[in-house]
């Protein structure tokens, strides 16, 4: 389907829920902590690449993923009824032969979900494209959004060198194209490609934009991160965390894609929070929510506010539920949100946070027009750096 058209459908989906994220960001600032809305599984580290800037992949052990009979029962509990955006990622999660069950799994026990989204490497085509292809059909026959992103950090060789993987980008292709003619067939169902740049494949961002759009499959670009409990990763921040030539060129990249992109746009509102970041010496300005709405699971059942929170204890010890409430997480939190937030450059469900945010968000509006009009001004138009929400 087109990407406006399931735009389209997001955002009805979303404007439904509008009075509900009024009284909740009344409620988690004045009164009682919230329940999630957004969760990331990280359903498993195993994984089919050897990736240079994310080291899941060393962590991959399957007998410590929490199994689908392990994983039914921590979900049991109207706790997490008010989750709406899922996110399944890992590691790689079409290496889980029962993905397509742990997402029938998800929708039983998650009632006010709007959207799953889904980020594979393709890497596995003859696996992948089977398993994927029955999640969408069953999210179609549900009338739920699904959106999956095949990775592809590069055209040809300089992909395969990235993902440490023979002909990766030949199989990657072959999961792209599957994706996208079943996207043709189906309405509720958005695909594209994500791509991590930093210094490997900077020569190649430019080509894998092009190559997306003879393609015409749509494409996000990833600003390279380093965190733990998700890439586990913050030890190559030293080797291959951006110098002023990939922030240079990054931050260019991305005024040119806020250029491009229709303001409306969730990538726009992120890419220019990118390079305003880049320019500013990396304070925040987007919103997040998992400041107040979130949870991050871990194969091994280890719980976590978010990408960058320390684990609040395990599912299979604890219920989700005591450990999210509990005085001392929320007293992490706190934490977090004074010390972390304001450098983080998580994008996790940004457009989550942004549209519930009315006022910051007619502020984004307004600064990215002056942008498209004339990115020479991106410097005099940066904001005070307030403080993120
Ligand atoms: C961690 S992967 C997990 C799913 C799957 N294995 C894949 O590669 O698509 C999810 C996304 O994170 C991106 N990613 C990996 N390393 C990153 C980094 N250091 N900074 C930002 N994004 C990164 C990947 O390219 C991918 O699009
Ligand atoms: S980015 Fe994805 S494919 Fe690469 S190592 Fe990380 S989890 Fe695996
Ligand atoms: S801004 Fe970053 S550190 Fe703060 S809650 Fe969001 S993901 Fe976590």
């Amino acid at each position: 389907m087109s990407t406006s058209t399931f735009r389209l459908q997001y955002l009805a989906k979303a404007a439904a829920g509008v009075p509900r994220d009024l009284v909740n960001t009344f409620v988690s600032a004045k009164l009682h902590p919230i329940r999630p809305t957004v969760l990331i599984y990280n359903c498993t580290w195993v994984c089919d690449a050897k990736c240079t800037m994310c080291s899941n992949w060393k962590f991959g052990d399957r007998k410590s993923d929490m199994t689908l009979a392990q994983l039914e029962p921590v979900f049991d509990n109207p706790f997490w009824t008010a989750v709406e955006n899922l996110n399944i990622s890992g590691g790689e999660p079409t290496t889980r032969n029962d993905l397509p069950d742990m997402v029938e799994m998800f929708h039983r026990h998650l009632p006010r979900v709007r959207k799953i989204g889904i980020n594979t490497t393709g890497l596995t085509p003859h696996r992948a494209i089977p398993m994927l292809t029955r999640i969408v059909e069953f999210c179609a026959a549900k009338g739920l959004l699904i959106s999956i992103r095949v990775s592809l950090d590069g055209i040809g060789d300089i992909h395969n060198q990235v993902r440490n993987v023979k002909r990766g980008f030949d199989k990657a292709c072959q999961t792209i194209e599957a994706m996208q003619a079943l996207a043709k067939k189906h309405d509720n169902f958005q695909f594209g490609i994500a791509a991590t740049i930093f210094g490997t494949n900077m020569p190649d961002a430019e080509n894998i934009l092009a190559w997306a759009r003879a393609k015409e499959i749509d494409v996000v670009f990833n600003m390279l991160r380093f965190t733990d409990a998700m890439l586990h990763n913050k030890e190559l921040q030293e080797t291959i965390g951006f110098r002023e030539r990939e922030e240079t060129f990054m931050r260019k990249f991305f005024l040119d894609r806020v250029q491009e992109e229709s303001v409306l746009s969730g990538q726009a509102f992120m890419y220019l929070h990118y390079a305003d970041m880049i320019a500013n010496g990396y304070k925040r300005t987007m919103p997040c929510p998992f400041r107040s709405q979130g949870l991050l699971l871990n194969p091994n059942g280890d719980l976590h506010y978010c990408e960058n929170s320390e684990k609040l204890g395990n599912v299979l010890d604890d219920s989700a539920e005591t450990l999210y409430f509990k005085a001392e997480s929320l007293a992490h939190r706190e934490h977090l949100k004074e010390k972390v937030c304001p450098t983080c450059l998580s994008p996790c469900q940004v457009n989550v946070g942004a549209m519930k945010q009315f006022v910051p968000y007619a502020r984004f509006l307004k600064r990215a027009y002056q942008v498209k009009r004339d990115p020479q001004r991106h410097l005099d138009t940066l904001p005070v750096a307030e403080q993120v929400r």
